[in-house]
């Protein structure tokens, strides 16, 4: 068939995001049990020369921005071999990395030399005890550092990831807009999300219109800036600030409409959606020996099955905006 990766709703998707390890060294709250996640065995995962076949293939089909992601990808000792090799791959336009930033102030300046193009950090809180308690390990101290790394060697716009939780976080929203102040960061609040095994809890969840009604009373001239193509964040911007605070609405205005990524897990499953299921192993094909014809089928084939928007935001929707895009896009079967 040929030609680019657009799906039956009519979304051409250019974005892989791709996670390189299941590992982390925090153990997040809402995305870890104590004792880590359940990991499979290293064997298991894509090696680089795999990595960098898929990419090639997806490349052909039109993907031209990448987001490496984990679990926590610095784990991953060879991480800058796989950013040069991926970043030059024909096609590839940007590399970028979603981190915790634990290590950043001893691993960036190799990972910028390879050719890491833009960076998201993940920090919920910025008082040390809080933010220990959260990810069950010690580190504040570690991730400001390299923000501030990150800063000087150019990373701009860097994107802070803020998963709001109430009762635990939400009382720092406001340091969060303080914290963009004098730094070119781009500070998003997250909607917490469901996943299996998260412990979940709709009564922890912030919407993000409650998050901007807390800026708004003590940053009433908070205006909002032009939305970005594909952007998961809302950016807005207080008059004089350097940085930007962003609203990711994951649950209350879900952007699937607009969604442009496809997703690759550290054992090689392809997932058309972050709430779905795994649709097919290219690591498997792989290593069956399959050439990059049958690989792109298997890409193509799985596409037609996504679906126009997540299951799990439906019952969180603005009930107005919600019923009408569900009317405009066809609902998901629930
Ligand atoms: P940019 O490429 O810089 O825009 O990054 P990003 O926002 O796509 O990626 P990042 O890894 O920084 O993810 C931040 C948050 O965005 C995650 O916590 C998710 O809440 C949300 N997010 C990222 N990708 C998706 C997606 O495909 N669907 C949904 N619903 N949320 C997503
Ligand atoms: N809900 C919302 N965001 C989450 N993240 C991880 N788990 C969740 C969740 N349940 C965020 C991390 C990271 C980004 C890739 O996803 O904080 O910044
Ligand atoms: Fe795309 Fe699925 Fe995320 Fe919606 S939930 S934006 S369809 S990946």
């Amino acid at each position: 068939e040929g030609g680019p990766l657009t799906d039956l709703h009519g979304r051409r998707h250019n974005y892989l995001r791709i996670s390189l390890t299941e590992r982390c060294n925090l153990r997040c709250q809402y995305c870890m049990p104590p004792e880590g996640a359940v990991l499979s065995p290293r064997e298991r995962l894509l090696t680089r020369g795999e990595l960098a076949r898929a990419v090639r293939v997806f490349a052909a089909l039109g993907v031209d921005k990448l987001r490496l992601t984990g679990g926590e990808p610095t784990l991953r000792a060879d991480l800058a071999d796989i950013i040069q090799d991926l970043t030059s791959i024909e096609g590839i336009k940007t590399v970028s990395m979603t981190t915790n930033g634990l290590v950043l102030t001893r691993r960036l300046p190799a990972l910028q030399r390879a050719g890491l193009a833009a960076l998201n950090v993940s920090l919920d809180s910025l008082r040390a005890e809080r933010y220990e308690h959260m990810a069950r390990r010690p580190g504040l101290s570690r991730v400001l550092a390299g923000v501030d790394l990150a800063l000087q060697l150019g990373y701009r716009p860097l994107k802070i990831n803020t998963v709001l939780m109430k009762g635990f976080n939400d009382d720092e929203i406001c340091d969060f807009v303080e914290y963009t102040r004098d730094r070119e960061v781009e500070v998003r609040f997250i909607e917490f999300m469901p996943f299996s095994g998260n412990a979940w809890d709709d009564s922890k969840m912030v919407p993000y219109r409650a998050a901007l009604r807390t800026i708004l009373q003590r940053f009433p001239d908070l205006r909002p800036l032009a939305p970005r193509p594909n952007d998961t964040a809302r950016v807005w911007q207080v008059p004089g600030h350097a940085g930007t605070v962003g609203f990711i609405a994951s649950m209350t205005q879900h952007f699937c409409a607009s969604c442009n990524r496809l997703r690759l897990t550290a054992d090689g499953n392809l997932k058309v959606c972050l709430f779905g299921a795994a649709e097919v192993s290219l690591r498997d094909a792989m290593r069956a020996g399959e050439p990059d014809a049958r690989l792109e089928q298997l890409v193509r084939a799985a596409l037609r099955r996504k679906l126009p928007q997540h299951a799990e935001s439906r019952e969180h929707e603005e009930s107005a905006d919600g019923a009408h895009r569900r009317l405009a896009l066809g609902a998901a079967p629930a």
